[in-house]
């Protein structure tokens, strides 16, 4: 089946589902530690703490708290809510999102685990927790037939939830507790998200699936789209189609656009025959700004880079333009070499000192010249790193052939081009607890069955003119169960030096229950541990400190050796996750400076998933474009975290504006500050080392914004020039105050001078 829609439309996520169900009180009672009593029926809870199942442990008095705790909660259940399904035939129990695992009990007998029916390995008593880690991202929903004799109908149920964390933040967090009977719905699966859209020529095409996934009804119905410009609110277009889906059977529905300069909310209603509700769902559509790049060479990405004297130097410089390109580098120092077919340099410099170069890129439609700074001292990562890090698209199921394509991809699609350069494997390379063994007999760590030669890794992504990451934590354990350093730092910095590693991202899991309490020095240690035993290396390595910025880590993260430390908790695709995240990063500002960056965490644009099952970034286009300034803005680390190879042309677009990434790379190094906040809009103002000024206008309501900005206001330059960086297009002069229009979660960001 065929749509051919005037006007462009992309992705869904949001599902309504508006049947009569029960809300689940927001407070529980709460105890921590663990004893099977706490299962059962008619434990007297009455003493226990009460919390709330809004939000994390962490934030409610038990700060870095891990292993476990139990949840439990008193409710009547009424009959009444029989008469609301069409079908008569299960419960639905729905507790949210919970980190990390849980055993779910009502009224004393196990209903589910980590959002899985209660099976016999389930039961077992401890096998829940050795689910994959990123089960904190799962929302639980347990079922159970209506005749179930668990079920106490218009009596007291109590349902207990066992929950273990074994690092990082904890508890059931989401606060969308209910329980409801299943209706037909619940058996056609509306699947939006498993395709974005795609450009084809002048148009957007993707597939969007209904599936009937009962084995007895027969499901038919009707399927609405409206479709309306998300700027001025004005319809576009509106279309109904019927649909009649057997047990089992699935129903492909193909729709194709053309591209549009700006987001359409599309509104889809899907209603069953029968039943008095709609499932709804809502997409916005993506939109292209970034313009192409020309034919003739322009050489892009930061204008210094730092090295220590003595150790292996490798850069690449990146250019832009048609292929095949030639490179000079005049006045080169000593100990380098550059390959002028490829344009990487490599070899090493031994004398300190500012050395300043002239790169050219040439190719048959042109030339170009830069200067450029090699700093031989000190100092590293005198910019923010920008790279690819596995954890956000493949999380724990990572292995060599996915890295290495990972490098492929930089290069294919010329990403290195615009000065992406890492490429780093997080957890999941090391031997996992249950096996062994885990280190060699001198105390190496071994690496698992998926990264066979560390070192042949490394050589190759090296030969790409690309640098090499790795990951692991200070505790025995790393956050997803395998060999942490504890004990063997001096081994393992000289496994990465061996291996040719130029970044590690050090976490804190499994590292609680050494430190003897929640000090600064005790945060301090593991991490000042480490850095010695990597100044013992003649490499130099990128230090990026994982502790989601536990005692205000900003503060002394330089101290300890830091690169880069990160401020959060772990960022998902949602946009709740990235407005928590991104607009907090206040009080951190006057910390980051060349050599040393607050790191909000990794980018999750693209398809991501935590592995192995991706999906398209459940972050709306406006969404990924305000995630993008943001980050540059802050001059946060830029770390993709999605498939490379599944990399679309929306998200390479987004990934590869050269105005917008050099405010990242902007040798001042200045974190932008939240310079205004009046409603639903922030402006956050960047310093630049030129003297001029970049600012974006971010609108964190649900509708169009048109603001009036006051330059001199915000300590803003006024009567100058202003720039459309995502446009590339200069805009004019402008005075004083000027009018923006920002798209509901949406950014404008500009350059002045
Ligand atoms: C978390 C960290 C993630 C990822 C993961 C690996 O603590 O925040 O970014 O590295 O560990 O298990």
């Amino acid at each position: 089946m065929k749509y051919y829609l005037s006007l462009v439309f992309s992705i869904t996520f949001l599902q309504i589902a508006a049947q009569s169900e029960l809300s689940l009180s927001p407070r529980w009672k709460f105890s921590l530690g663990d004893d099977p009593l706490w299962a059962e029926y008619g434990y007297n809870d009455t003493d226990w703490m009460s919390i709330a199942v809004d939000r994390i442990w962490e934030q409610q008095g038990y700060e870095s708290y891990d292993g476990f705790a139990w949840y439990r909660l008193r409710f009547i259940l009424p009959s009444s809510i029989k008469n609301a399904g069409t079908l008569r035939d299960s419960l639905l129990i729905y507790l949210g999102k919970i980190n990390n695992f849980d055993q779910t009990y009502l009224n004393g007998h196990l209903i589910g685990a980590n959002g899985f029916e209660a099976t016999d390995a389930l039961r077992e008593d401890m096998s829940f927790i050795k689910a994959p880690t990123n089960y904190w991202d799962r929302k639980r929903c347990y079922k159970l037939p209506l005749n179930s004799p668990l079920i106490r109908w218009d009596a007291e149920n109590v349902l207990a939830v066992r929950v273990y964390d074994e690092g990082g933040q904890g508890g059931m967090y989401t606060g969308d507790q209910s329980l409801r009977l299943t209706c037909l719905s619940d058996y056609l699966l509306v699947d939006f998200g498993r395709e974005a859209f795609v450009f084809k020529e002048k148009n957007l095409v993707k597939n969007v699936f209904l599936k009937n996934v009962s084995s007895a009804y027969t499901l038919f119905g009707k399927f609405d789209l409206q479709v309306s410009h998300k700027n001025t609110g004005k319809d576009a277009l509106e279309k109904e189609l019927m649909f009649f889906l057997k047990p089992g059977e699935e129903q492909r529905i193909e729709v194709i656009l053309p591209q549009q300069d700006h987001s359409l909310i599309v509104k889809y209603d899907v209603e069953i025959q029968r039943e008095n509700f709609k499932l709804k769902f809502i997409e916005e559509t993506p939109y292209i700004l970034t313009p192409p790049v020309p034919d003739a060479p322009r050489i892009v990405g930061p204008s210094i880079t730092g090295v220590r004297p003595g150790r292996p130097f490798l850069y690449t410089i990146p250019v832009t333009g048609k292929r095949p390109m030639k490179y000079w580098v005049e006045r080169l120092p000593e100990g380098l070499l550059l390959d002028p077919n490829t344009g990487i340099i490599s070899g090493k410099v031994d004398k300190a000192g500012e050395y300043k170069v002239v790169f050219h890129a040439f190719n048959e439609s042109g030339h170009h010249s830069r200067e450029f700074i090699i700093r031989v001292g000190d100092q590293i990562c005198l910019t923010p790193p920008m790279g690819w890090n596995s954890w956000n698209c493949w999380g724990l199921s990572v292995d060599e052939e996915k890295v290495k394509a990972s490098a492929d991809m930089f290069v294919q699609k010329g990403l290195r081009d615009h000065g992406w350069t890492y490429i780093n494997i997080d957890d999941g390379w090391e031997i996992h607890r249950d096996k062994d063994p885990k280190r060699d007999a001198e105390g190496n760590i071994l690496t698992n069955e998926k990264f066979p030669d560390m070192k042949r890794l490394g050589d190759y992504i090296h030969s790409l003119g690309l640098k090499f990451g790795i990951y692991s934590s200070p505790g025995p354990l790393t956050c997803g169960q395998y060999t942490g350093s504890y004990g063997f730092e001096l081994n393992d910095a000289k496994s990465f030096g061996r291996w040719g590693v130029d970044y590690l991202k050090y976490d804190w899991c499994f590292y609680d229950g050494l430190a003897k309490d929640t000090s600064h020095a005790e945060r301090k240690k593991p991490y000042v541990v480490m850095r010695q035993a990597l100044d013992q290396l003649e490499r130099d390595i990128v230090y990026s400190l994982c502790q989601y910025g536990m005692s205000k880590v900003w503060r002394w993260g330089a101290e300890v050796g830091g690169n880069l430390w990160r401020t959060t908790g772990d960022i998902t695709d949602t946009w709740e996750s990235l407005r928590e995240i991104g607009f907090s990063q206040v009080e951190n500002q006057p910390y980051a400076k060349p050599g040393h960056w607050n790191d909000p965490d990794m980018l999750v644009v693209g398809y991501v998933g935590w592995g192995p099952h991706l999906h398209p970034s459940h972050l709306t286009p406006d969404e990924q474009y305000t995630h993008i300034s943001l980050w540059c803005l802050l001059s946060a680390p830029l770390l993709i975290g999605c498939d490379l190879q599944s990399l679309g042309v929306f998200t390479l677009n987004l990934l590869t504006n050269d105005e917008v990434l050099a405010l990242d790379q902007d040798p001042l190094g200045y974190q932008a500050r939240q310079a205004l906040v009046e409603g639903d809009i922030q402006v956050w103002v960047k310093e630049l080392a030129d003297g001029s000024q970049a600012f974006g206008i971010f609108n964190l309501g649900e509708s169009t914004s048109h603001f009036t900005l006051s330059f001199e206001k915000i300590g803003l330059k006024s009567n100058g020039h202003l720039r459309d960086l995502w446009r590339q297009l200069a805009i004019g002069t402008y005075e004083n105050w000027r009018e923006f229009t920002i798209p509901a979660h949406g950014v404008v960001l500009m350059k002045v001078d």
